[in-house]
């Protein structure tokens, strides 16, 4: 099996979404979030230069780890890989999109949002998954329930995480980290206010600080 995600997670548990349309606005948004203090992100393949932004990033901040979200297939995967992904996140789970992820070698943290699809990635020995849609397959309530089962399995919310409620996500002891697109949201990176999303993802630093360390 790869590494686990939570062994090469750089800077705060955090996780942030970015969805750029080109490779240049990438960057900028990364840099903002780096300039907040986060030291991963998650590149989601919503956008048709997703794939370059990854491979920028890696050239313009070699200090940030950068991962692949929105998996969804074996030649995403690989594609991913190729781009220089470090770490690749999907929202659902199948046997071939988890043996596919597998086979790259690199960290993973495929999607689940039901015990089942848990039972699926611990057959495969994974420990490390994201829960998806987090608030709508039941939030807090739904990670301390899966936790009284799941022993051995951390969770990476994603889905309705934001400032309000992050803190009591990172306070389960089953989180290992918190993902999602409230540092970057769309109006801001259409307005290029880039200040903003810095001063939003110091926001969340501070709070994963004092949280989880
Ligand atoms: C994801 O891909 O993980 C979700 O789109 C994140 O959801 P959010 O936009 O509610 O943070």
């Amino acid at each position: 099996l790869p590494p686990l995600l939570s062994s090469v997670i750089k800077g705060p548990s955090l996780l942030p979404i970015i969805q750029a349309d080109t490779p240049h606005e990438a960057v900028a948004i990364a840099k903002a979030m780096q300039d907040g203090g986060i030291g991963s992100v998650e590149v989601v393949l919503r956008t048709r230069q997703a794939l370059a932004a990854i491979t920028a990033i890696r050239t313009a901040l070699p200090d940030l780890l950068v991962g692949a979200g929105t998996v969804l297939s074996a030649n995403d995967a690989k594609a991913c890989k190729n781009a220089g992904a470090q770490f690749l996140v999907s929202p659902a789970s199948t046997p071939t999109l988890l043996e596919a992820m597998i086979n790259t070698g690199l960290p993973l943290a495929p999607g689940v949002a039901t015990p089942s699809e848990v039972a699926l990635a611990y057959e495969f020995g994974l420990r490390e998954l994201k829960l998806f849609p987090a608030h709508l397959s039941g939030g807090i309530e739904m990670l301390k329930a899966l936790s009284g089962v799941f022993q051995q399995v951390k969770f990476c919310p994603t889905g309705g995480v934001s400032q309000t409620n992050l803190a009591q996500f990172l306070a389960l002891p089953n989180v290992f980290v918190a993902g999602g697109s409230w540092m970057s949201p769309s109006v801001m990176v259409k307005a290029q206010q880039w200040h903003q999303i810095t001063a939003l993802a110091a926001d969340a630093t501070a709070i994963a600080n004092t949280t989880k360390s």
